[in-house]
């Protein structure tokens, strides 16, 4: 580990926190000199800085987001082992698929503090400020088989849930609307959309994930009310921590979809679902469907009894609610 990737982890975990230069040298283990070329890289790197006479430096909070930063605060699993972090880019599922392509390592997360063409489910568009949400794919190769589409829809939208709560502190509940949406007090604060690549027939999935931590798009923008993070009394959330804990929570939820656990991923997304026996219309391939939820299987997709009492199944990925 560089000594600047060192020194922005020091100041990253003592959150508000002073560290003088002394204390610095010793923790890192370098001179004086040494630390201040690491603090002149970390600004280059974009991360603003506040120093003080008295106290030493400090990072300026909400930080930017940090490649390593993220990996140092996953565990050992799939998902992270490998983090990308761009300005700008067009989607991060464009750049997770581009890297399918090129054969790269499963688990890899992109992340990007900006897309000019953030994609949403149903072709719509996905919009954030520069700086403001979380915006990330992760790549997952899956050459056996073992992580059906829509299975992985199911259990994105529940990690998601999950890592919000966790990263909140309990400051939020999540509930989840079929097939994806993360609502907290029924305003969307997350979405999810999941893409299938094939690269020499055999397949990948591409999880992208939009949480809105410091800002939510305007109400023309969405398909459903919008909330952030901050607005709940998360102003002090940092995106870093949302990251790590929303891809903690999906290492854990492939890794029981690729071992079939699918009873518990049910009934995790029911626990907090309530849409269960609630009249709803749905479109799927252009066809409405207008009946009471039965339940939601995380291979079949919604199970509706439709109001002319017909048990239909509607899978996720052609298919949205209407409003
Ligand atoms: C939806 O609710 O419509 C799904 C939104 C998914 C948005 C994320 S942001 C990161 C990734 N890149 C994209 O272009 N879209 C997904």
């Amino acid at each position: 580990m560089t000594h600047a990737a060192k020194v922005l982890e020091l100041l990253y975990e003592r959150r508000e926190g002073f560290f003088s230069t002394d204390e610095l040298a010793r923790a890192v283990g370098c001179g004086h000199p040494a630390v201040t070329d690491a603090l002149s890289q970390i600004r280059q790197a974009g991360h603003a800085m506040e120093f003080s006479p008295t106290d030493g430096v400090r990072l300026v909070r909400p930080v930017r987001l940090d490649a390593r930063l993220i990996e140092r605060g996953l565990g050992p699993g799939r998902i992270g082992q490998s983090v990308i972090c761009f300005d700008e880019v067009d989607s991060t599922n464009d750049v997770a698929a581009e890297a399918a392509r090129q054969g790269d390592t499963d688990g890899l997360v992109v992340v990007a503090e900006w897309q000019r063409r953030g994609r949403g489910r149903q072709g719509r568009q996905w919009l954030s400020p520069p700086g403001a949400n979380v915006l990330m794919s992760v790549l997952l190769t899956d050459p056996a088989g073992k992580l059906p589409h829509e299975a992985i829809t199911i259990a994105a939208g529940v990690a998601v849930a999950e890592g919000i709560e966790t990263a909140c502190d309990g400051l939020v509940a999540c509930e989840l609307k079929w097939p994806n949406d993360v609502l907290i007090e029924h305003h969307k604060v997350a979405g999810v959309l999941v893409e299938l690549r094939r690269r020499d027939g055999l397949p990948s999935v591409i999880v992208g994930i939009g949480i809105n931590v410091g800002a939510s798009p305007g109400p023309s923008e969405t398909d459903l009310p919008a909330t952030h993070l901050a607005a709940h009394g998360g102003t002090d959330i940092e995106r870093v921590e949302v990251i790590r804990a929303v891809l903690r929570r999906l290492d854990a939820w492939t890794a029981r979809v690729a071992g079939g656990e699918l009873a518990a991923l049910h009934d995790a997304w029911v626990s907090r679902c309530g849409m269960i026996n609630q009249r709803v219309t749905v479109v799927s391939d252009g066809v409405r469907h207008v009946g009471r939820v039965l339940d939601v299987s995380p291979l079949d997709g919604l199970i509706l009894c439709s109001d002319h009492g017909e048990r239909v199944h509607i899978p996720a990925d052609r298919a949205s609610l209407a409003y």
